[in-house]
């Protein structure tokens, strides 16, 4: 029977890119639509769960993406509720891919470094530094802080990370090249998560450091996110530190991606999110 996968996207035109790696995840079909909200989706669900009964069940999946992170989540919070008991299909949720990308930041980071009491600083509290937060406290962290360029927006977000998953983020402020210094002066590990094509993390703030250990950059578009880094750093040692770059994390984040695409087809019953995602991230790194 045919692996299908019904793609939903919150923008108005769905992902290429989210297709592409469903094909290259031995998809069979791709049924792909944009613009879905909450109180849209139902029937898309319906024509997946009404289609192929009992044990054919798991050979239909959802993924659901899109660049509007909170929206995409509705929209997974309406997808389970258009299940009946066991009539259900599994679904990944990865919007904007912040739940594969901030699980290869995480991995990334903590190849061959115990994370365990260190003090971590992430320039940017978009999805992909908040999900990266929670991976590296959960693994141990004993300090994650993240930052905004207003410090009433991070305090927000890390009020709501509190709610949502119970744990305990430092917000920050970084405005300015010297107060970005000031943050890393005595943190171990510096992430840059901040938009594409714009430098977060300068180089005097991590020469400056006597403290860092690690250095990781999401963004792949020039100039990179920190100064000094390469987009192909893979733990390239630059004065004691480790660095990786937007490519190393983003040839990972693929792997993650494919691994959970596939799991999907393993039963009818997965909902693939933040957590779980990370968890297929672990699996992926010690293969
Ligand atoms: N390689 C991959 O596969 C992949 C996948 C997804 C994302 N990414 C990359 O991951 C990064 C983060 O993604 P995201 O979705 O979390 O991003 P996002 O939602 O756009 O968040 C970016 C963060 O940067 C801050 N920011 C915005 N403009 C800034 C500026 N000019 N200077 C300093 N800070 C600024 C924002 O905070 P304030 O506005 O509050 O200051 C926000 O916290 C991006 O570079 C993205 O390209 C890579």
């Amino acid at each position: 029977m045919k692996k299908l996968l019904l793609h939903l996207d919150t923008d108005p035109i769905p992902s290429a890119f989210d297709q592409a790696v469903a094909y290259d995840s031995n998809v069979d079909n791709v049924i792909a639509y944009g613009g879905i909200t909450r109180d849209n989706v139902t029937p898309h669900v319906h024509g997946m769960i009404f289609t192929r009964g009992g044990k054919n069940l798991k050979n239909s999946a959802i993924f659901i993406g899109g660049s509007n992170v909170p929206a995409s989540e509705m929209v997974g919070n309406a997808v389970k509720k258009a299940f009946f008991g066991p009539v259900k299909v599994s679904v990944m949720l990865d919007p904007n891919g912040s739940n594969t990308t901030a699980a290869a930041i995480a991995r990334k980071v903590m190849s061959d470094y115990d994370i365990t009491g260190k003090k971590v600083v992430i320039i940017g509290s978009g999805p992909v530094g908040q999900r990266s937060a929670l991976f590296l406290l959960k693994e141990g962290a004993a300090e994650v802080v993240i930052t905004s360029r207003d410090i009433t927006r991070s305090k927000a977000i890390v009020h709501q990370m509190k709610e949502a998953y119970g744990i305990d983020v430092t917000p920050g402020q970084a405005r300015s090249d010297e107060s970005v210094a000031a943050l890393l002066k005595d943190a171990h590990v510096a992430i840059a998560a901040g938009p594409a094509g714009v430098c977060v993390i300068p180089d005097i703030a991590w020469k400056n450091s006597d403290s860092l250990e690690v250095i990781a950059d999401v963004n792949a578009v020039p100039p990179q996110g920190v100064e000094g880094l390469e987009v192909m750093d893979n733990g390239t040692e630059k004065q004691g530190i480790r660095f990786y770059g937007a490519i190393a994390i983003g040839n990972f984040k693929m792997k993650v991606h494919r691994g959970a695409i596939e799991s999907l087809y393993e039963s009818n019953d997965q909902f693939l999110d933040e957590t779980t995602i990370y968890d297929i991230a672990c699996k992926v790194d010690k293969q």
